[in-house]
């Protein structure tokens, strides 16, 4: 099974905690979308996408990435983290339109936000992703690519 993460971390560098916590413990490849713009993803058979949460939606480089580069059919799941800690995901519609992907998973934790008027307030959600999100993250991945293998083995 060969995985590959794509990610966008601009705001604190909380998304790429997770990213490379995950890379780390599971040997997973990771692109940074805001400096990769075109990469070859038919030979991956899991593709992560990974973003901090801008206006509401997945960092533009990750969107326009999933557009330009994710073959038809993939197996994808998403990670982000946000001030809110929501399903963010749906931003991504528009730019998954017509590949068909089966969508095997979404994790989302907070993350450490300074933008605007939060600033001057120390910042929400301090310290996140903490350890504990990272744990959840780790167990969230393992999760999702031994379902990933277990698809395989059917095939
Ligand atoms: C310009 C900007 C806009 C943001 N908009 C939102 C938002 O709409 N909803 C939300 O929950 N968090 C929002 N946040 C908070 C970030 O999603 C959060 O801090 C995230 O962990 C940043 O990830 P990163 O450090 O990987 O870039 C925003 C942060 C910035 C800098």
């Amino acid at each position: 099974m060969k995985p590959i993460i794509v990610y966008a971390s601009t705001h604190h560098g909380n998304t790429r905690k997770i990213v490379d916590a995950i890379a780390k413990e599971y040997g997973v490849e990771t692109v940074d979308a805001t400096g990769v713009k075109e990469k070859d993803l038919s030979k991956y058979d899991l593709i992560g996408f990974a973003s901090g949460i801008y206006a509401g939606k997945f960092h533009p480089s990750i969107r326009q990435f999933a557009k330009n580069n994710l073959p038809v059919n993939k197996k994808i799941f998403f990670l982000s983290t946000s001030a809110m800690n929501r399903d963010f995901s749906a931003s991504m519609k528009e730019a998954l339109n017509g590949k068909d992907p089966d969508v095997l998973g979404k994790y989302s934790c907070f993350g450490y936000n300074t933008f605007g008027p939060f600033k001057l307030i120390g910042g929400t959600s301090k310290g996140h992703p903490d350890e504990e999100d990272i744990r959840n993250a780790l167990a969230f991945y393992k999760k999702i690519s031994e379902t990933c293998s277990r698809f395989q083995d059917v095939i």
